[in-house]
């Protein structure tokens, strides 16, 4: 079954608004296979934006990044990945359409609440970035 990785960022954490973007995701009908809630440390953060390493905002991405908790989880589904991106919205929440996460809770591109794979390329690397096997339901290792 197919799964991706979404991570609430340290301004959704800090707002209160991590139980209402999960109850989204299991509301629409995907199932909750992994979650924690981390510190990510600076190593992370360029890791997982390392795409971005080039871009004027990188630094402060990784910044904002690592300033509070961020609770990542792995959702799984059919579909999962690419619906997980509809439900998020567009990357800068003034483009983002009302109805969507970002769209109904965010503001500033810099500040967006949350971050959800783009690609089932993307999903895999990222999932192994935060989350061992033997912290995901369903895999054998964890049973
Ligand atoms: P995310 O989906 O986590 O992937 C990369 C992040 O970079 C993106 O969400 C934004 O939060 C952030 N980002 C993209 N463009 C800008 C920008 N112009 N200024 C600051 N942050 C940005």
């Amino acid at each position: 079954m197919e799964r991706t990785f979404v991570m609430v960022k340290p301004d959704g954490v800090s707002r209160g608004l991590t139980s209402e973007i999960l109850s989204r995701f299991e509301k629409k009908g995907y199932s909750l296979v992994g979650a924690k809630l981390l510190q990510m440390s600076e190593d992370l953060a360029q890791t997982h934006y390392e795409e971005h390493k080039e871009r004027p905002f990188f630094n402060t991405l990784v910044a904002f990044i690592t300033s509070g908790p961020v609770f990542a989880m792995v959702l799984e589904g059919e579909g999962v990945i690419a619906e997980a991106r509809k439900m998020i919205g567009a990357t800068d929440p003034k483009e983002a359409v009302p109805g969507s996460i970002r769209g109904d809770l965010a503001i500033k591109k810099s500040e967006n609440v949350i971050h959800g794979s783009d690609s089932p390329e993307s999903a895999v690397r990222e999932i192994s970035l935060y989350f061992n096997e033997d912290e995901l339901i369903g895999n054998k290792a964890a049973q």
